[in-house]
């Protein structure tokens, strides 16, 4: 575990003003519009309240992922082939992953990658008591930022990349692009990308899936301020703020806010901030993708489309991509030389 991922403990101030979390909220909230980063939601508490919304009704996201999972998984085991090394980009609770760790053939490793410390062990520990002899190695870090991949104990076919969830929903296709051309890299030349991609569709059901009738969304929005609190000293009352979000037709994304009730002024991370009523902190984007759209995305960052699979309404989608094999003179290093 690096430093970035350590969670600061309230009896060092100091190191809680000085950690990357303190700065990222400085800035932050220094802004015009008011951000937080959105992976600043995945404390413990946020992680567990992430896992409610996942069996909310209105939240259709994980449900149609883990029926396409369930449904083609050996299509993508054979697709994917023996002996693969699994990186998985905000393992979380790692449910679709036991599914394809079932059908995939000896693979020869399971990465898991995720900023939530707590979760990540007790997956890891789990996954690898299920399957003694894969080799496990979980890693603690942010995978928005370079990470180190561990040495592993068994010689592999090749890198697949598993990014499920539509995670990549919360880049604006711009940092997408940017960071669809980091995951080719990590994979390697002959190596994969398995990713979750929401789609487009009638915003009314995004409206419904971002605005649970039970209030979970709100807890995890408004966890962030409680979260704040907690390690950074922070003075918000989170009864201060609502929970808002809504479908942006003119970005295709669905965009949550905390809006302010009322005027008011907050310390956090050793600064003050003054909110008026009804300005709002922007948390988090959620692109919804048209397929087509997002496959030349992918495209243009050095992954070949080779599978995609979806459900019956079309609103979710599993794609599989690979990279160049080291052979191939269209390799992703020679296009990128080109580029330049
Ligand atoms: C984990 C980023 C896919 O955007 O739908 C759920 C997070 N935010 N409800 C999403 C989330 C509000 C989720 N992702």
């Amino acid at each position: 575990m690096n430093s970035d991922t350590m969670q600061p403990s309230i009896h060092d101030p100091e190191h809680a003003s000085r950690s990357p979390f303190a700065a990222d909220v400085r800035i932050g909230l220094n802004r015009p519009q008011k951000r937080l980063n959105c992976k600043y939601f995945y404390d413990e508490r946020g992680a567990a309240l992430f896992d409610r919304i996942c069996e909310l009704p209105e939240y259709y996201l994980t449900r149609t992922e883990m029926q396409i999972m369930s449904r083609y998984r050996e299509q993508m085991a054979a697709a994917i082939g023996p002996r693969a090394v699994l990186v998985e980009l905000g393992s979380g609770s790692a449910v679709k992953t036991r599914l394809l760790l079932e059908s995939l053939a000896a693979p020869a490793a399971y990465v898991p990658v995720d900023i939530a410390a707590e979760q990540l062990e007790h997956v890891a520990r789990h996954i690898a008591a299920d399957h003694p002899h894969l080799d496990v190695a979980p890693v603690c870090a942010d995978f928005t930022r370079p990470f180190r991949l561990p040495q592993l104990r068994y010689p592999s076919a090749r890198r697949v990349l598993y990014f499920p969830g539509s995670t990549i929903g919360n880049f604006s296709p711009r940092q997408a692009a940017r960071f669809l051309r980091q995951l080719a890299s990590i994979a390697g030349p002959g190596g994969a990308l398995l990713i979750g991609v929401d789609l487009d569709k009638d915003p009314a059901v995004l409206h419904a899936a971002y605005n649970d009738t039970e209030g979970v969304t709100a807890e995890f929005n408004l966890n962030i301020l409680h979260r704040i609190n907690r390690e950074l000293g922070g003075t918000f009352d989170p009864n201060d703020f609502r929970h808002y979000a809504f479908y942006n037709p003119r970005h295709g994304r669905v965009e949550m806010h905390l809006v302010s009730r009322r005027e008011q002024s907050v310390q956090a991370a050793g600064t003050h901030f003054r909110f008026r009523a009804g300005e709002s902190i922007f948390t988090e984007s959620s692109y919804k993708h048209d397929l087509n759209a997002f496959v030349s995305l992918a495209d243009a960052a050095g992954f070949t489309l080779t599978h995609v699979w979806t459900d019956p309404r079309r609103w979710f989608s599993v794609q599989l991509y690979s990279t160049a094999s080291p052979a191939d003179p269209g390799s992703v290093h020679h296009a990128e030389t080109a580029e330049r």
